[in-house]
C-alpha cells in the first residue's frame, strides 16, 4: 500500500481516516473554495452528460459543477461532515445530486457510471489509492469516461517538499493501477502545471498528474 499525502503540513494525529478527515473539515465552516477543479472543466466540458460518480467528493464543488451541467451525480466521501455540506449546497441550488459517506477502501456497488472522477483522492493516512482507482474503472460504463486529478509533488507551502518518505502519484503509476487493458483508449496521461494560490495569498506553480480514459462502446 502506498502512502499517498495531500498538501496539509499538520502531521496526522490520528490513523483514523474518518477522525482524520472529520478533524479536517472541523476545523472550518469550509476547507475548500466551492469552485470545480479546473482540470475537471478542462477535461469534461465537452463530455455529454449521464451519470457521474466523484471519488472522494469533498465539499462538492465538482459534483455540483457537474450536476448544474446536466449530470446525474452521486458524490461520496468518507466524511459525514464533508457530505452533509455537499447535499446542503446542493439543495440550496436545487441541484439532483446526492451524496454518501462511504469508506471507499471497502465500498462496492452494482452501478456503473459514464464519468468516474477521482480529484485529489490523496491522504496523509495509509490509503489504497490504487486499489481503490483499479475497482472504480470498474464502475465505467461502455463509452465512459474517468478522470483522475492529484498532487504530482508537494506544494511549497506545504512543509511536504523534500521529505523522501512521500510518494506522489506519477501519470504512470495511475495508468498501471487502473489496468485499463485494449479495450480503452488513453487521452490524456501527462503532468500538468497550474497556477495556485497558497493559505497565505503565496503564488505558485503546482504540477498535477491527470489521466483521463475512455472505455470503448
Ligand atoms: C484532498 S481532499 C480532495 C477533495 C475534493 N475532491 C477536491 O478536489 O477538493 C481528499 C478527500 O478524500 C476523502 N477521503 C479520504 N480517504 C477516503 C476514504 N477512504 N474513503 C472516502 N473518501 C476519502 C477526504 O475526506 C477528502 O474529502
Amino acid at each position: 500500500m502506498t502512502h499517498q499525502h495531500t498538501a496539509h503540513a499538520q502531521p496526522p494525529d490520528t490513523d483514523d481516516p474518518t477522525e482524520f478527515w472529520e478533524g479536517r473539515y472541523g476545523e472550518k465552516d469550509a476547507i475548500w473554495s466551492g469552485r470545480p477543479n479546473r482540470t475537471l472543466v478542462d477535461t469534461v466540458s465537452d463530455l455529454t452528460p449521464g451519470r457521474a460518480l466523484d471519488l472522494g467528493c469533498g465539499e462538492g464543488g465538482d459534483a455540483i459543477w457537474l450536476a448544474e451541467r446536466g449530470w446525474t451525480v452521486t458524490g461520496v466521501d468518507i466524511s459525514p461532515t464533508a457530505v452533509a455540506r455537499a447535499t446542503q449546497a446542493a439543495a440550496d441550488r436545487g441541484l439532483a445530486a446526492s451524496f454518501r459517506t462511504v469508506d471507499l477502501e471497502t465500498w462496492r456497488t452494482d452501478e456503473t457510471f459514464d464519468l468516474v472522477t477521482a480529484c485529489f483522492l490523496q491522504s496523509p493516512l495509509a490509503f489504497g489509492r490504487e486499489q481503490v482507482l483499479r475497482h472504480a474503472a470498474g464502475l465505467v460504463a461502455p463509452g465512459g469516461h474517468l478522470l483522475s486529478v492529484a498532487h504530482a509533488a508537494a506544494p511549497p507551502w506545504s512543509g511536504l517538499a523534500g521529505d523522501p518518505t512521500i510518494v506522489f502519484p506519477t501519470p504512470a503509476g495511475d495508468l498501471a493501477a487502473l489496468a485499463v487493458g485494449a479495450d480503452w483508449d488513453v487521452l490524456i496521461a501527462q503532468v500538468r502545471t497550474r497556477p495556485a494560490t497558497g493559505p497565505d495569498g503565496q503564488q505558485a506553480t503546482l504540477d498535477d498528474s491527470v489521466v483521463l480514459v475512455r472505455r470503448r462502446p
